[in-house]
């Protein structure tokens, strides 16, 4: 099953570890990796040397029998400590810096529910599966679960944290890098785990400004089956549903309206304007052959005049 949310920019620009860094932060994050592995392939060397060194070393009677050295002990309690305190320190310093926002931090509601992520900005306005931020601003996630546990994953920031149901989880973010990345879900969630993937749009200050002043308030003129369009791709149903008749996670919409529904449970129905607005209100209510009770409900996400407009872009579909 495929996708619509791309991860080439987890291959484009990385490392051998990892991926693009996008923030002075994940960099900082991966100087302490790669100290670490250094550090680890350094001691692992050493030890090996060693143990061959003594296995192959002819045997010497021993001049006198050895209790005790304090140089010995010393050596091996303080140069280990020294280590662990740099790493401590050095962890430390980068994770309060992932933690703790700026005071003018853009503020960006986040909730995770099976399966998808839906954002609410400051103004109001609700993308789903999209997150579109500015370059070089602190943002700070304040983020929820709405049924089970979820976990927000930015490879190309270093940063992950978990949704919590009923309780408020927070993340601090930032890029100085305009572009696409994915975030991911990491935090096995059922089924649809593997789908719950959204896009991270890093634009420019202007460009965000113009995007969130002009976001959905030009839909109120726009003719349904052009604002349905629209709301394929921002409201996330691209993820799971493709418009050109292949198979995705969810059934096409490409001649959907009026085709017959073959049903799990072995009833069938013709996919009228009921049948679609009952599919994105209630999903669980009937499952098409051959698919699963993937699909999150929209009850709250859709207003009725968008749910009509989804339907009305359906309709021009035809096969
Ligand atoms: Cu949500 Cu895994």
């Amino acid at each position: 099953m495929k996708n619509e949310i791309g991860t080439e920019n987890l291959v484009k620009g990385g490392g051998l570890f990892y991926p693009e860094a996008i923030n002075s932060v994940a960099k900082d994050v991966d100087l302490l990796f790669y100290f670490i592995f250094a550090l680890s392939v350094i001691v692992f060397v050493g030890l090996v040397v060693a143990t061959v060194y003594f296995l192959i070393k002819p045997r010497q009677k021993p001049t006198k029998h050895l209790t005790h050295s304090n140089t010995l002990e010393i050596t091996w309690t303080v140069i280990p400590t020294i280590l662990v305190m740099i790493i401590f320190f050095w962890g430390f310093k980068d994770y309060l810096r992932l933690q703790v926002p700026h005071s003018n931090a853009l503020e960006i509601k986040v909730t995770g529910k099976k399966w998808l992520w839906e954002f609410v900005y400051p103004n109001g306005y609700t993308s789903v599966n999209e997150l579109v931020i500015p370059e070089g601003r602190s943002i700070k996630l304040l983020m929820s679960a709405a049924d089970v546990l979820h976990s927000f994953y930015v490879p190309n920031m270093r940063v992950k944290r978990d949704l919590i149901p009923n309780r408020y989880s927070a993340l601090t973010l930032y890029s100085e890098k305009r572009g696409t990345y994915t975030i991911f879900c990491t935090e096995y969630c059922g089924d649809g785990h593997s789908i719950m993937l959204a896009n991270l749009i890093v634009k420019g200050e202007d460009e965000y400004q113009e995007w969130i002043a002009s976001a959905g308030s030009a839909d109120d003129d726009l003719p349904l089956d052009e604002l349905g369009k629209k709301l394929y791709t921002n409201k996330g149903c691209n993820a799971c549903h493709s418009l050109d008749g292949s198979q995705m996670v969810g059934p096409t919409w490409k001649g959907l309206y009026k085709k017959s529904r073959p049903f799990t449970d072995g009833s069938s129905a013709i996919a009228d304007e009921n049948y679609i607005r009952e599919s994105i209100v209630y999903p669980y209510k009937k499952i098409v052959k051959g698919y699963y009770a993937n699909m999150p409900s929209y009850a709250g996400l859709l207003s009725d005049r968008e749910i009509d407009a989804i339907i009305a872009y359906i309709k021009t579909l035809k096969e």
